[in-house]
């Protein structure tokens, strides 16, 4: 399977973060989290991924605001045990290291979260597990879409995906909705939550392209919808159909 790297990413297409996303930011969240997230950003270094992008940050926001201090996502799944979760593109591990900051203030979690990229986010990805004190239960994995999963995801698979800011390129369309087809192909699929900052015209196709397999569903109800909207940045949920 050919693998495509993508480290140039937005080039051209969107202007850079500013150079004060370099080095390491602390995300409470407007105090939602007791322990503020610490970010190490890279500026880019080590791809687009090395910076936290508008889309992750959107995506923290919701898991936070339906979240209660029982369970992941209780306002907007109740009932739905979200034991093993799975960050696709997850860059800086954001998305991810906040579930496991969730998890960790939660009474009854025993999670085990799992963020992923290309090799050349890993460190950066550790980095950021250690500096939050995760260990243990945040995990970085390669994982290259469009390549087989991993074997723990295939013998234990996950019960909700997330991927932030993932749709952007053309060429890595099909890899990545190879990869979400494959991760939802048993009798229980996990909930897929993605977010999404439009950018160009050209994306549709990805979302067009998805909808044979995907019922693509866009959530509204969450505090800061108008605020992220007047950014273009949308979040949905991606419900497989059989
Ligand atoms: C715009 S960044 C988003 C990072 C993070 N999710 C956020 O919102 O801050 C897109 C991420 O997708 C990853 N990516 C791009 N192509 C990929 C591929 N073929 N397989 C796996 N990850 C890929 C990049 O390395 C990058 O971390």
């Amino acid at each position: 399977m050919e693998e495509v790297v993508f480290s140039s990413c937005f080039e051209g297409l969107v202007p850079s973060r500013p150079v004060e996303h370099l080095g390491k930011v602390d995300l409470s969240f407007s105090g939602k989290l007791h322990n503020p997230l610490i970010i190490n950003e890279d500026g880019g270094e080590s791809g687009c991924g090395g910076k936290v992008w508008i889309a992750g940050e959107l995506l923290c926001e919701y898991l936070l605001e339906k979240s209660d201090n029982k369970h992941l996502l209780a306002g907007s799944f109740p009932g739905r045990n979200f034991g093993r979760v799975l960050e696709l593109g997850s860059g800086t591990g954001l998305v991810g290291l906040c579930v496991g900051l969730i998890n960790q203030a939660n009474t009854y979690a025993e999670g085990q979260v799992f963020i992923s990229d290309i090799d050349n986010l890993m460190s950066l990805m550790e980095s950021n597990i250690k500096v939050n004190a995760l260990d243990g239960a945040v995990h970085a994995e390669v994982l290259w879409w469009g390549t087989p999963l991993p074997d723990i995801f295939v013998t234990n698979p996950v019960d909700l995906v997330l991927a932030a800011d993932c749709v952007y390129l053309e060429a890595a369309f099909p890899l990545l909705e190879k990869t979400l087809l494959d991760l939802t192909d048993g009798d229980q699929p996990p909930v897929i939550l993605m977010t999404y900052k439009k950018r160009r015209k050209a994306d549709k196709h990805f979302f067009q392209k998805i909808k044979k397999n995907f019922e693509v569903v866009e959530i509204k109800d969450f505090k800061k919808f108008d605020l992220y909207l007047k950014q273009r940045t949308h979040l949905f949920e991606l419900i497989r159909q059989k």
